[in-house]
């Protein structure tokens, strides 16, 4: 049980016995640590309830609560607060508890919860645009996982659209003797070559030339839609070539989101539910839950009470085409087949709102997953220069995602040579920590802020080795255990977590049970940046403690041993919530 638990749960004990009603027991983190450790806010609004004196009710509060073993001391605060600390001892001991057992305490959920993030569409190059869902996604993922659901991710390709099409009129128009545009093509099994015709380089400069060329070109625009429902409709010839186009964009994307630390469980995408479309539609028109209007097929999902029109779900248009909303709505479909998920968690840009409005209303209407399947929007807002317009290379294109990286590293081994760090090491693991120090320098710089926020992409400051930095929280990472590798080679060990022997000490262990319910709030609010404000708060503070207390010289051999095991349990609880942020510690630093 988590500390701030087991004092709720105190408390309430305290205001049962007194005749009082508990749910009014909770305890929180205090606002002034400089006062005490914990509050209970409830005893002013129960006394105005029950028209007893607040001061009076709380004053016998605070009597009761000081008869615990637990409580140093209870007393009130201004009207009718009460303000709480605990023993030292008991401070500790649970602590150490966090430590003691597997993953922190935190029960497994056996329940799934499927992300949704990266997003891509084929055959485009992944540029600055993809960082954002894909770091935001793996985040949110590696945070349910923390907190012991089955996540796992689903990158949720765009490879079924127009654009699809595009790319199939542009290669036949250039090469129209290849087999895949062959009399009887349409229904023939092949063989088709194995080979692809085009390389992924090919394809990124294809894709912008077509879309551009469907804009002039009237009968191409035309040739390209044919292929697109030609495609949609089971053209064989058309469907071999475009496995080409995937199994080239999904090699390159695996590789590009593997620098960043991003990796899918599941690389499907809207054309994984390409036969499910027509008998999903089917069963919503017979269930009269589709309708048609002006030869469309819509669902209504306005409600009287919606303070703007919600316009129609578009299952499919006039001219008999799926769009990017039957996909998704398919896609809740086939993921709810199994178990029911926990949840499904959408991380997407935040102009996609409205179509995860009128999805979530659909898929409600249509009862397409389970009542206890939250479907959720994290969305998320966009990466800007320090002008704070979209964030682009000085020749106004987007940078793509992989010389993001490459930059982020360039800074980071120019700050790693500045302060003079990783100085004795070799080669090769001066290029691993440098390329670790920039991938945090990266991953925090978009971690720390809250997801539906805008942020300037700064990468000078995000490689700073002080201030709420990545490679800062590495630095302290790197500094528990190099401390303890120290000890260790000085033949001392870890024993019992004990009492608090000074204030920063202390502190130390009022951050690290906080982690229980700091990991709650972030998941309700798929918030990695709870995670990463903690985390530098838990590195600042253990920092303090460290410049204070000097291990290896403390002439106590007990209290020595209970600071080494202080550090073992930071240690563990900082590193796994570091990982929560794609950022890994280097060997050295
Ligand atoms: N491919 C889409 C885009 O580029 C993002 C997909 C997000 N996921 C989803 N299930 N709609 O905008």
């Amino acid at each position: 049980m988590s500390l701030l638990r087991e004092l709720t749960e105190l408390v309430q004990s305290v205001f049962t016995a007194q005749g009082l009603d508990p749910s009014y027991g909770d305890v929180v983190v205090s606002q002034r640590p400089d006062l005490c450790q914990f509050q209970c806010n409830g005893a002013l609004p129960l006394a105005k309830k029950a028209g007893k004196n607040p001061r009076e009710l709380a004053t016998a509060l605070a009597a009761a609560l000081n008869d615990d073993h637990r409580i140093a001391l209870a007393d009130v605060a201004g009207p009718g607060f009460l303000n709480i600390s605990v023993e030292d001892d008991f401070l500790a001991e649970q602590s150490a508890q966090l430590t003691a057992g597997n993953h922190f305490g935190i029960e497994a959920k056996n329940q799934q919860v499927i992300v949704d993030y990266g997003g891509p569409n084929i055959a485009k190059s992944l540029h600055v645009g993809h960082l954002r869902p894909a770091v935001i996604g793996e985040s949110v993922k590696r945070l349910y996982r923390f907190a012991r659901y089955d996540a796992i991710g689903d990158v949720h390709l765009g490879d079924w659209g127009l654009p699809m099409g595009q790319l199939i009129a542009a290669i036949e128009d250039a090469s129209p003797e290849l087999p895949y545009f062959a009399d009887g093509a349409a229904t023939s099994e092949g063989p088709y070559p194995t080979e692809s015709p085009v390389t992924i380089e090919d394809l990124e400069e294809l894709y912008p030339q077509a879309s551009a060329r469907c804009k002039e070109d009237k009968a191409f625009a035309a040739k390209a839609q044919q292929a697109t429902l030609a495609l949609q409709k089971g053209h064989l010839g058309y469907r071999a070539l475009w496995n080409h186009f995937r199994t080239l964009s999904v090699a390159d994307m695996t590789a590009i989101y593997a620098e960043l630390g991003v990796h899918f469980e599941l690389w499907l995408g809207e054309a994984s539910v390409a036969d499910d479309m027509a008998p999903m539609i089917e069963k919503l028109v017979a269930n009269q839950i589709a309708q048609e209007s002006d030869g469309a097929l819509i669902i209504d999902v306005a409600d009287p009470k919606d303070k703007k029109e919600l316009p129609p779900f578009m299952l499919q248009n006039s001219r008999g085409g799926y769009s990017y909303a039957t996909s998704d709505l398919a896609t809740i479909e086939q993921r709810v087949k199994g178990p029911a998920p926990h949840a499904i968690v959408y991380v997407t840009d935040a102009r996609q709102s409205l179509h995860f409005q009128q999805l979530f209303r659909a898929a409600d209407k249509a009862k397409m997953a389970p009542a206890s399947t939250q479907l959720i929007h994290a969305s998320h807002g966009m990466v800007t220069g320090k002008d704070n317009k979209p964030f682009k290379t000085r020749d106004g294109k987007l940078p793509r995602l992989g010389e993001l990286v490459a930059d982020a590293q360039k800074l980071a081994a120019a700050q790693i040579e500045e302060n003079n760090l990783a100085e004795d090491l070799s080669e090769t693991e001066r290029a691993s920590v440098i390329e670790l120090v920039g991938l945090a320098a990266l991953t925090y710089g978009e971690l720390s802020n809250h997801r539906t926020t805008n942020y300037i992409f700064d990468l000078e400051k995000f490689t700073e080795l002080k201030g709420q930095t990545g490679p800062y929280l590495q630095y302290v990472a790197v500094r528990i255990k190099s401390a303890l590798q120290k000890a260790a080679d000085a033949g001392l060990h870890a024993g019992t977590l004990g009492a608090a022997t000074c204030d920063e000490e202390r502190n130390v262990q009022l951050e690290l049970t906080k982690l229980p319910e700091i990991v709650e709030r972030a998941v309700a609010g798929n918030a990695p940046n709870i995670i990463a404000e903690y985390s530098y708060v838990l590195a600042a503070t253990f920092n303090r403690f460290y410049d204070k207390c000097h291990i290896l010289s403390e002439p106590n051999a007990e209290t020595q041993q209970s600071w080494l095991a202080l550090l073992e349990t930071t240690q563990s609880i900082f590193t796994a919530i570091l990982d929560i942020l794609l950022i890994q510690v280097p060997e050295k630093m």
